[in-house]
């Protein structure tokens, strides 16, 4: 009989869990405390506990404890997915705006925000440049009387759109550049990571430059931000010294600026309030769990936490890519190494402590997307080889070197092997500048430009030819 196996969120993690589920012959049954979608799903139901049975030790089975209509219910699974995600629960550091419970106008957290119509008029604050903090700057901004941004770190603003128009994501992320980003040392891969953010806007100038420029924060993402800001729609502050009844006071400014309404944008914590510390421990922002994914310690390895990790690239490849590797954990066919060895590898990360080459990713949960997904990958036997690839199918290994790191590498090989991938590799950009081709323009070909291509042909295959060999 196939083994059943909770699903707890329907997330993009769970979903995708999901779907590893059923590849794998496995019977997934998804919880779901909101009522987002709909089908084979048991919406409105939230998971309140997850216990071990008395005879976990042989069965590796968990009691589901769920509440659906004010009805309690226990169901025995022999696996469970744990896909709530890392933005559970807002983090509201209120002791760090001192005055703020004498604030007489309105204060929420940014997940509390839906639409800008409230700032009509309204002279807004809002504290925190991550991506959400900016985003309702951006939006308040075509609306407020006054929108000030406040930040202690700074960050890196990047627009999505990236050297001639293309995904900055397409471009970033490629193995030749995650290659040569991770075999310089850390202040030359920074200063590079620097002059590159800084050729779209001067950080300093708008006053958004990192403080700590080695370790990575979150960049973010947003096309309108310096817009925004040179034409005086957003004003970028630095931390709040004191929050009055109808002003803000910002530290090394002298001058007290009257506001409406402050958004809190700080970001999240998580918890898994349905599971034990025994099983699962959050500590400093993290859990201890073997590759981001299972708790080291259990008898048996019949509960994996799914996309608890931010990648330096897209969530839900990375979120999907655990899911593959986890099902067939849970299934057997793939096996963890002794409990010894997982737990040296979460102590290690619990160090964080720098290689001193690459992008250092000090934060908590952070990792690099593409070591990563390489790693898994190889744990399920499906990581496409490229040095046999370059004999047998040289366009797809240099493509897949060269070009935009994108999921369907990840379904060449292996279990889950989809036959339409190559194919896939081979016109992704097509389907990528489609999107924008929507009037088609005549060009004509330049000879200048056919020898450039004919060099730059010459001078890549000379570098293959020094990497490979
Ligand atoms: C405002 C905002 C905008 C974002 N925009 C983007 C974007 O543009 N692009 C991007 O790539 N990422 C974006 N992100 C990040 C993205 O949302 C997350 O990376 C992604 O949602 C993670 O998916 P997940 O399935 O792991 O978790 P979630 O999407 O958080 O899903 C977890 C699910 O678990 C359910 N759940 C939790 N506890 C229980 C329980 N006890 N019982 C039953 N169900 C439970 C929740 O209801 C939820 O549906 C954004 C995040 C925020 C906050
Ligand atoms: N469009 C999108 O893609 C999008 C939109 C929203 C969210 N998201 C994702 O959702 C996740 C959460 O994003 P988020 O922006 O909500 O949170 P976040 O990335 O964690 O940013 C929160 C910010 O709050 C500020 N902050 C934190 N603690 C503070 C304190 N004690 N005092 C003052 N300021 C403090 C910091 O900014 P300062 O240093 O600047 O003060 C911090 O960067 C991220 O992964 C993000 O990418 C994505």
């Amino acid at each position: 009989m196939a083994k059943r196996v909770a699903v707890v969120g329907a997330g993009v993690s769970g979903l995708a869990s999901i779907k590893c589920c059923l590849e794998e012959g496995l019977q997934p049954t998804c919880f779901e405390r909101s009522d987002n979608l709909g089908g084979l799903w048991r919406f409105t139901t939230k998971v309140c506990s997850v216990t071990k049975r008395p005879d976990f030790t042989v069965t590796g089975q968990w009691e589901v404890v769920t509440l659906c209509e004010g009805k309690q219910e226990a169901t025995i699974f022999d696996a469970v997915m744990v896909c709530t995600g890392f933005l559970t629960d807002p983090y509201l550091p209120l002791d760090s705006f001192p005055g703020i419970h004498t604030f007489k106008g309105q204060y929420f957290h940014s997940r509390q925000y839906k639409y800008p119509d409230l700032f009509k008029d309204k002279r807004v604050l809002v504290i925190g440049v991550g991506n959400s903090g900016t985003d309702i700057a951006v939006e308040a901004s075509h609306v407020a009387k006054k929108v000030f941004l406040s930040t202690t770190a700074g960050a890196w603003v990047r627009s999505r759109v990236c050297d001639s128009g293309l995904p900055w994501d397409m471009v970033f992320m490629t193995r030749f550049l995650n290659m040569i980003r991770n075999s310089l040392p850390t202040p030359i891969v920074s200063w590079w990571m620097a002059r590159k953010m800084n050729s779209w806007f001067d950080h300093a100038n708008y006053g958004l430059v990192p403080e700590d420029r080695t370790q990575l924060k979150e960049f973010v993402l947003n096309d309108e931000l310096p817009g925004r800001i040179t034409t005086g729609k957003v004003l970028i502050k630095p931390s709040i010294k004191e929050v009055k009844e109808n002003s803000v006071i910002f530290n090394n400014t002298p001058k007290e600026e009257p506001v409406d309404i402050i958004v809190l944008a700080t970001g999240y914590t998580f918890a898994f309030p349905f599971l034990d510390e025994s099983v699962v421990k959050v500590e400093d922002g993290q859990a201890s769990l073997y590759k981001y994914i299972f708790p080291a310690h259990l008898q048996k390895p019949t509960l994996a936490v799914i996309g608890l990790i931010k990648p330096l690239g897209s969530m839900i490849p990375t979120g999907e890519m655990q899911a593959r590797w986890a099902v067939r954990v849970l299934k057997g066919v793939n096996k963890l190494p002794p409990a010894s060895v997982m737990i040296e590898e979460v102590n290690a990360r619990k160090e964080n402590r720098p290689s001193g080459f690459g992008l250092c990713y000090c934060k908590a949960l952070q990792s690099d997307y593409i070591t990563y997904i390489d790693d898994l990958l190889t744990s399920i036997n499906a990581k496409p080889n490229l040095f046999s690839m370059l004999l047998t199918d040289p366009r797809l290994a240099l493509t897949i070197f060269f070009g935009p790191c994108t999921p369907y590498q990840f379904r060449l090989t292996g279990p889950g092997r989809w036959e339409g991938a190559r194919d896939a590799i081979l016109t992704q950009w097509d389907r990528t500048l489609k999107a924008t081709k929507t009037r088609v323009v005549q060009e004509s070909p330049s000879p200048f430009a056919s020898f450039l291509k004919l060099f730059s042909l010459l001078a890549l295959l000379g570098a293959i030819f020094l990497i490979f060999l």
